[in-house]
């Protein structure tokens, strides 16, 4: 797939993904493989603190929910279809949720399959207002700049795309269009 995907933005974008795991196993302890740390080995809960014994452990709350090999290891968007999961959308009860079903179809990738972007699947945990106006232009298109070294920097779907929501290794899931093959010249 990646054959005749230029060398140099390639070398560009392995970089930043060795980078982006780098920070992961930082973030996840060494020695995180395919386990979830217990909260007093996170180094992010303080292991003496006697209030840790009422937390729920992440293998208890995570382990029978659908799996994912990256990130949290949680496939959040099976897991809310099969109404595993059930978020608050509000806390106000007087907040207005919308949901908005629509496809954008995301063509400026290169030799990659095309970008679908589903505001269904966005907008079941998220508000318009997260995404509109900034970072995306509410015109298919009309948003400028957004391209893989951006998103590997932290901007547009990189906002949550590696951190709170799937990880930007995960190419496939988002390129997910393919082109239709160049018909041979003459037919
Ligand atoms: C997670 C981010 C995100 C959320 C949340 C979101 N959108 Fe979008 N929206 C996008 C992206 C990305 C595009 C495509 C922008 C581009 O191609 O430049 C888009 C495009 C659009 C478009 C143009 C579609 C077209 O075919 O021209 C409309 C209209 C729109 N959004 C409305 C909404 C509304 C209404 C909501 C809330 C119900 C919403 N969006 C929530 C990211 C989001
Ligand atoms: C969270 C979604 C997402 C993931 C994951 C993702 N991409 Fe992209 N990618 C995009 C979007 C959006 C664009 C811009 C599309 C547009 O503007 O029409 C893009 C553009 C590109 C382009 C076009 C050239 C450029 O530099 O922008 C290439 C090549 C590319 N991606 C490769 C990759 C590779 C390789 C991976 C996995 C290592 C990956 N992408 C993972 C969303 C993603
Ligand atoms: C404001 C946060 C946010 C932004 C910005 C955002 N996403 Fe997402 N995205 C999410 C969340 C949350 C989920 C659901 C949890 C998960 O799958 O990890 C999700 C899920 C997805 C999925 C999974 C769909 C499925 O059926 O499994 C795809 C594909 C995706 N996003 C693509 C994109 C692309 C492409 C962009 C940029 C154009 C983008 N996202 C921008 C938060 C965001």
């Amino acid at each position: 797939m990646f054959k005749s995907f230029h060398r140099a933005a390639w070398r560009r974008i392995a970089g930043r993904l060795v980078f982006a795991a780098s920070v992961a196993t930082a973030t996840l302890g060494a020695g995180w493989v395919g386990k979830w740390q217990p909260l007093e080995k996170d180094g992010m809960h303080d292991p003496s603190n006697p209030g840790l014994q009422q937390l729920q452990q992440p293998v208890d709350a995570l382990s029978n929910l659908p799996r994912s090999a990256v990130g949290n290891q949680v496939d959040w968007v099976t897991a809310m279809e099969h109404k595993l999961i059930d978020p608050r959308a509000n806390l106000m009860p007087g907040t207005r949720i919308n949901i908005l079903d629509g496809d954008v179809i995301m063509p400026r990738t290169g030799e990659m399959p095309m970008v679908r972007f589903s505001h269904r699947v966005h907008t079941e945990w998220l508000d318009c207002d997260n995404c509109h106006e900034q970072p995306f232009d509410t015109k298919a298109g009309g948003t400028k700049g957004v391209n893989m070294w951006a998103i590997l920097s932290g901007e547009y779907c990189g906002l949550c795309h590696g951190g709170v929501a799937f990880p930007l290794t995960e190419c496939n899931r988002c390129h997910s269009v393919l082109r239709e093959q160049p018909r041979a010249a003459g037919r």
